[in-house]
């Protein structure tokens, strides 16, 4: 996985983690490319005219009172015995070492035993069969750095939970889930649905702002300049963005030129849109590479008011974006996870990483042990795919 790879390449390394650290300009940095991504899906959808992203900052989204049915994203985590009962188990195929925790010397389990009770409505319990037969001759797509393949890994072993011939779920190529490759597909044969993984550190393209371009203007986004992998988006039911970690120190956006994402892309009324918020990390007495850890944090934060989150001032406008999408007739939402993976600093794999890690490598706070953290932002998307009505035929 990610980690392993990146430790043979100290330089690479660096990178990765770089982007776990946010100072306030990173933060700022993040949130302008998160809109653009969100602005991204309106051009993705919409335009068949070139996109000038000045056109479209700054922004000003008037409020809209189209309100979800249930706001999961707010809550607390709540010890629930059954609950792993409803899981998978480590054997699961489609794991990286690296989030295999338990294997990998984890003793304690409790990280398995806290479920999401959402404040005010129950997460509806996920029913991967259901799931599955909703997905049929459908796709769907995760694109985004390592923690959104992170997630991509639990919803495969969640789905594959509920087959019955684990043999009829396979890597469409052949290649193998722990190498890692640029892009990986997974298919489940009896319901003729693939669900991909692109691994996309960062979507767009970053420039100069334009000349003359107001203040609030400080990068400007070439939503036209899109990853060679978008193409192959093309299509997809389902798409899910991770868009926390986009955003980068040392701003190096090392991207392809190419091809604009234009017209025609997605179809508003088949395809879902996400974008996954950030995914905080929690380096205790020190940072990634100054010996920073997690080990002992062996239970959520108990502190349901102040969780150590990144949020940023203007969460409003991202909400408001996807509210504007929403009565746009787009099925853009925002799979706002932030705040409850924020309590749950006892989910990282810490020290307990994948064999052959050398013992004074850096523990792993960043990432999640499987079963874990990111079921549960599964059991949001499937919960938010059920209230769109979701159905790929
Ligand atoms: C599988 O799904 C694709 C669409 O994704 C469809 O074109 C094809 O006919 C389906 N195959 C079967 C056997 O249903
Ligand atoms: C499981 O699926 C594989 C691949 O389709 C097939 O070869 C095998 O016979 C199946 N096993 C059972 C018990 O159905
Ligand atoms: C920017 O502003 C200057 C001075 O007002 C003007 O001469 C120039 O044409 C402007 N450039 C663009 C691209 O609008
Ligand atoms: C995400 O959810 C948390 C908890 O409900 C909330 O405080 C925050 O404002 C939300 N973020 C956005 C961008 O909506």
């Amino acid at each position: 996985m990610d980690l392993h790879q990146e430790s043979d390449h100290p330089q690479k390394l660096h990178h990765l983690f770089s982007l776990s650290f946010p100072n306030k300009k990173d933060v700022a940095y993040s949130f302008i490319l998160f809109i653009s991504l969100l602005i991204t899906s309106i051009v993705f959808c919409n335009l068949v005219t070139p996109f000038y992203p000045h056109l479209l900052l700054p922004f000003s989204f008037s409020r809209t009172p189209n309100a979800s049915p249930c706001d999961y994203s707010y809550g607390k985590w709540v010890w629930d015995e059954n609950y792993p009962t409803r899981k998978y188990s480590e054997d699961c195929p489609f794991l990286d070492p690296g989030f295999q925790c338990r294997r990998n010397g984890r003793l304690d389990v409790g990280y398995v035993k806290w479920r999401w009770q959402p404040h005010g409505c129950n997460l509806p319990r996920f029913d991967a069969k259901d799931f599955l037969e909703r997905s049929r001759n459908g796709r769907m797509v995760f694109a985004g750095d390592s923690i959104g393949r992170n997630q991509w890994e639990s919803l495969l072993c969640m789905l594959t939970h509920g087959v019955s011939n684990r043999s009829t779920v396979y890597e469409e190529h052949g290649n193998p889930i722990t190498k890692h490759r640029g892009f990986l597909s997974i298919r489940f044969q009896d319901y003729n649905f693939t669900i991909q993984y692109y691994r996309v550190p960062l979507l767009v393209v970053i420039d100069d702002p334009p000349e003359n371009a107001s203040r609030q203007v400080r990068r400007a986004i070439r939503v036209d300049k899109l990853h060679r992998f978008s193409s192959k988006w093309v299509g997809a039911d389902v798409l899910v963005f991770s868009a926390g970690h986009w955003w980068t120190q040392d701003k190096t956006l090392k991207m392809s030129t190419l091809k604009s994402w234009a017209l025609k892309n997605c179809d508003p009324k088949t395809s879902h849109v996400f974008f996954r918020s950030y995914s905080p990390v929690h380096f205790r007495g020190g940072e990634w590479n100054t010996g920073g850890h997690c080990d002992l944090s062996n239970a959520p934060e108990t502190n349901h008011l102040k969780p150590e989150v990144n949020e940023l001032v203007n969460n409003q406008i991202i909400e408001n974006v996807v509210k504007e999408m929403e009565t746009a007739k787009h099925k853009v939402q925002f799979l706002n996870i932030t705040y409850l993976t924020a309590m749950r600093k006892d989910g990282h794999p810490s020290r307990h990483r994948e064999p052959g890690t050398p013992a004074k490598a850096p523990q792993d706070c960043s990432h999640w042990c499987l079963p874990g953290v990111p079921d549960t932002w599964n059991e949001l998307l499937y919960a938010q795919l059920l209230s769109s009505g979701y159905k790929a035929w």
